[in-house]
């Protein structure tokens, strides 16, 4: 009889969660991946190199199709296009996640209200879901690449953290910082980072960094998650790496999912916990990689993956700033080394 009813109890808890869990995510995608409403969702659409002709048509069908998040950036210089592509979707804003970033040039105080003013009017949103500070650099305002060396990014986060209490963002966060980087934020910020984006996939696997991100709380977004599938990566690292489209051990395991390259990669990244943001301009790209989020992953495979790790680094202008960057993380800038240019 107690057994009877602790079965009941148990099935009554289960069902509530189930109806909370389906009635708190009201995103448009098809798997609940988010437990939380207002969880930035696991999959995004970038725009970094998105045609300025192209990139509203790709955001109003991403939109269209299931997406519900879209990373932008002012420096992409393509924002007023992503913002036509977000306002002809016709989706009510409470069902998009909008990213952008604050540029090196944009540090002082008196620059980054201006800046993220200019996202949002260009972006065509009241207000964004997360900005972030998209370098640890400041550059002298309207000199180039000059580095600021007067204000440091704990001034500009500072300065962010203004930001949110002016209702520009719901949240604020990092990109490309090295983990000492993030500390010094967390060590003194009273509005904490929701999320450090930076440059993590299967040939750059950082699951270390990832984890101590998860440890304290916060959210790891995955850029260039297809590894070197862009097109400025191509000659990176002296060819070091080939395509990961035609990686062996890739092309296997794709076809044992019966995925493809595409979706399996990013199908590991969900599945280790990060929001992952491939860039497309193809509908057909659009479609593949939102069905990355219908393919499972065994601990099997997670171990498989954990080992071929490539520790190689697509994405470092610290060279061509001679600032080094990542400097507690694999690959980090060697001022010394050869150019790898953002
Ligand atoms: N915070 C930062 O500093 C930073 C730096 C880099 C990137 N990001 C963000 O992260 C986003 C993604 O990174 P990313 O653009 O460097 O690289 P990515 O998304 O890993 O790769 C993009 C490339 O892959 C191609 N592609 C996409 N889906 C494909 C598919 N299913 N099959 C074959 N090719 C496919 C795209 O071409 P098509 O357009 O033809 O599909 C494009 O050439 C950026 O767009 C940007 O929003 C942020």
């Amino acid at each position: 009889m107690a057994f009877g009813k602790a079965l009941a109890v148990a099935a009554i808890v289960a069902v509530t969660l189930v109806v909370l869990l389906r009635t708190e995510h009201d995103y448009a995608s098809t798997k609940i991946f988010s437990l939380k409403k207002g969880d930035i969702p696991q999959l995004g659409l970038g725009t970094w190199l998105s045609d300025r002709d192209e990139v509203a048509h790709a955001v109003e069908y991403a939109l269209d199709n299931g997406y519900d998040h879209i990373d932008a950036a002012l420096i992409y210089r393509n924002e007023d296009q992503t913002g036509k592509g977000i306002k002809a979707s016709g989706l009510d804003r409470s069902k998009i996640w909008v990213t952008s970033k604050l540029w090196n040039s944009d540090h002082r105080k008196d620059k980054a209200e201006a800046a993220i003013q200019k996202s949002i009017a260009d972006l065509g949103v009241d207000f964004l879901d997360l900005y972030l500070m998209h370098w640890p650099v400041a550059f002298v305002p309207d000199e180039g690449t000059r580095l600021d060396e007067g204000t440091s990014f704990v001034d500009t986060w500072r300065t962010m953290e203004d930001l949110v209490r002016k209702n520009y963002t719901r949240h604020i966060g990092v990109s490309n910082f090295a983990r000492a980087d993030v500390q010094a934020i967390l060590d003194v910020c009273a509005i904490c980072p929701y999320a450090h984006e930076f440059e993590t996939h299967p040939y750059l696997q950082q699951q270390a960094f990832v984890d101590w991100h998860r440890a304290v709380g916060v959210e790891v977004i995955a850029y260039s998650p297809l590894a070197n599938t862009n097109p400025t990566y191509r000659d990176k690292k002296g060819g070091l790496v080939g395509p990961i489209f035609e990686d062996p051990f890739w092309t296997a395991l794709a076809a044992a999912k019966n995925a493809t390259v595409a979706q399996a990669v990013l199908a590991w990244g969900v599945r280790r916990g990060t929001v992952v943001i491939p860039k497309s301009e193809s509908e057909k790209h659009i479609d593949e990689n939102r069905g990355a989020l219908e393919i499972e992953f065994s601990k099997e495979d997670m171990e498989a993956v954990a080992k071929q790790d490539k520790k190689v680094r697509m994405n470092d202008p610290g060279k061509s700033w001679g600032v080094e960057l990542f400097s507690d993380l694999d690959d980090p800038t060697e001022l010394d080394g050869d150019d790898n240019e953002l």
